[in-house]
């Protein structure tokens, strides 16, 4: 079966762009990273896309004095590279209606926490600042209003008590690492729709039990009245 082709688009380190190319570099992946392209011209992840002979591209966003012409001129690249997806990867650049309506369902983005929760810069210092309990990471469909649109898959990470922005940021980049090649293998086989703006995903189980953060010590002394089943629960993918 042909593989999907797909862009990531980045800004800077490129980590998520690296565990996607890793995921995509076996040979049964459904998927493969056909173009890296960033607005910034020096973005270290650049580097590690070209020593694995992928394509890149850089479209410095300061050349273009309108925003609809920047997006233009990348959107042209994404169809000549014939890209059927792309993956948002630390792409720093806020996208217009225009170019979100022109990739719609076909646009992906992560992250880093449990969206509807912590949109915007500055996530991990302000979920400390909060005292969330987790917090974690989102890949979701791109929409035009910032950090929004139908999730696809989230991991859900505990904030420890002596967390600073930086620890409970390393936790959830390894966090990240692991559901955007998850996500991108769900839609690259085929089984994720969009229904009414919510994400449906076939054959997807609902993990059984809760995780309680923090952890005192008496899990499995006063257990829960088991009194719903995970059938019960909203889950779109059973
Ligand atoms: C990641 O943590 C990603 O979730 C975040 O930028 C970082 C990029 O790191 N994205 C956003 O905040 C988007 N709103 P990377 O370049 O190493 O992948």
């Amino acid at each position: 079966m042909a593989r999907l082709k797909i862009a990531v688009l980045i800004s800077g380190r490129g980590s998520n762009m690296q565990a996607l190319i890793e995921a995509c570099s076996t040979e049964d992946a459904p998927a493969e990273i056909a173009l890296v392209l960033s607005n910034v011209p020096d973005a270290a992840g650049l580097k590690f896309a070209e020593q694995n002979g992928i394509p890149t591209v850089t479209i410095d966003h300061r050349k273009f004095s309108e925003r609809d012409s920047f997006e233009q001129k990348i959107s042209s690249c994404l169809v000549d590279a014939k890209i059927e997806l792309v993956c948002l990867a630390g792409f720093m650049r806020l996208l217009t209606a225009g170019f979100v309506d022109t990739w719609r369902d076909r646009l992906i983005n992560i992250h880093p926490s449990l969206l509807p929760a912590f949109k915007g810069l500055d996530t991990h210092a302000r979920v400390i600042a909060e005292g969330a309990r987790f917090s974690g990471c989102t890949v979701h469909f791109v929409r035009s209003e910032m950090d929004s649109g139908p999730i696809i898959i989230q991991a859900a990470v505990p904030v420890a008590l002596d967390d600073d922005a930086d620890s409970l940021a390393r936790r959830v980049l390894e966090a990240e690492h692991r559901i955007y090649p998850q996500a991108l293998r769900l839609i690259a086989e085929g089984r994720v729709t969009v229904d009414n703006d919510l994400v449906r995903i076939e054959g997807a189980r609902t993990p059984a039990s809760s995780v309680i953060n923090p952890d005192i010590g008496l899990e499995g002394q006063n257990p829960a009245p088991t009194t719903f089943t995970a059938m019960e629960t909203r889950n779109h993918g059973d």
